[in-house]
């Protein structure tokens, strides 16, 4: 995920996704004064600045935004200074190390949009959340869970031409794409780590990219894969996606009238508490 330009190009729609789901919740939220605010995953920094930052009280503390991606982050640094926002490296599907400076003092509210889908041990990400969060603490998180193009991984996954690159590359994305009910999952592991989980559901979304260009530009932003296939063949690789999200999408009925360019995911949007 550091295709930074194609990233910034054609993820919009993903941004209001997130946006809409801060209008829906931060509402219901405690607030304290002096508040410490996490964003984990960030990317580039726009949803954190131009979204999240804007919601926060007043008074907030500090609001710390992470990334595993040092060019999402150099980005992000460039783009955006404020004296209460400070960008971070940090990989959330690793353990975060009990003494280290994030858990203690802690978080009173972590957000993470459209991340966790990346994290292979999905426990380890959801542990770390709760590790971050003092008491109280509570958490918004969106994970993109069952696509076309999650599919399209799978199928890519079960060819011989694709399975040595695509196999070192773990990812939760596969296990959800497979799940008869990927919000039960998701709930299932928040209880177990502790949480209290006020509100976990399944939303399906959509949108649509007009073009087959725009459409490319979408699959190449977020495709994990690239940095483990040779420069050579991304082309042939990324056209390969192309053409089995296309035949999954006209494989079902309902959407067979659609344009290819529709882009429809299930998003997991859950809302917990550290109690
Ligand atoms: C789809 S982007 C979402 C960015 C931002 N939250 C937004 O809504 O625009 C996912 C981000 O998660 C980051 N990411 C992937 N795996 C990660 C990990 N293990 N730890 C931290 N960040 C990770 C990627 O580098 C990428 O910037």
């Amino acid at each position: 995920m550091d295709r930074v330009e194609e990233y910034n190009k054609e993820h919009g729609p993903a941004q209001s996704a997130a946006q809409q789901t801060m209008s829906e919740y931060m509402g219901s939220m405690t607030w304290k004064p002096r508040e410490r605010i996490f964003d984990l995953g960030c990317g580039p920094g726009k949803v954190t600045v131009e979204m999240l930052l804007p919601r926060l009280p007043d008074d907030f503390e500090i609001l710390v935004a992470a990334d595993v991606s040092a060019a999402m982050l150099q980005l992000a640094c460039s783009k955006y200074t404020h004296p209460k926002v400070k960008f971070l490296e940090l990989d959330l599907g690793k353990p975060i190390p009990p003494d280290s400076d994030l858990r203690t003092p802690g978080f009173d509210k972590v957000f993470s949009f459209f991340c966790l889908q990346w994290i292979a041990d999905q426990r380890q990400a959801v542990t770390n959340i709760y590790n971050l969060l003092r008491t109280g603490g509570e958490a918004l998180v969106t994970i993109f869970a069952r696509a076309d193009l999650l599919a399209a991984y799978n199928s890519q996954i079960q060819k011989k031409e694709w399975q040595p690159y695509l196999k070192k590359v773990q990812l939760a994305v596969v296990t959800y794409q497979n799940s008869q009910d990927p919000a039960e999952d998701f709930k299932k592991i928040l209880k177990d780590v502790g949480f209290k989980v006020v509100d976990c559901k399944c939303r399906k979304t959509s949108y649509n990219l007009e073009n087959v260009s725009r459409f490319k530009d979408f699959a190449i932003s977020v495709n994990p894969f690239l940095n483990v296939i040779p420069k050579e063949l991304h082309d042939i690789y990324i056209t390969d996606l192309l053409m089995e999200m296309t035949k999954i999408k006209f494989k079902r009925e309902e959407d067979k009238d659609d344009s290819i360019t529709e882009i429809k995911y299930d998003q997991i949007i859950a809302y917990i508490r550290k109690v």
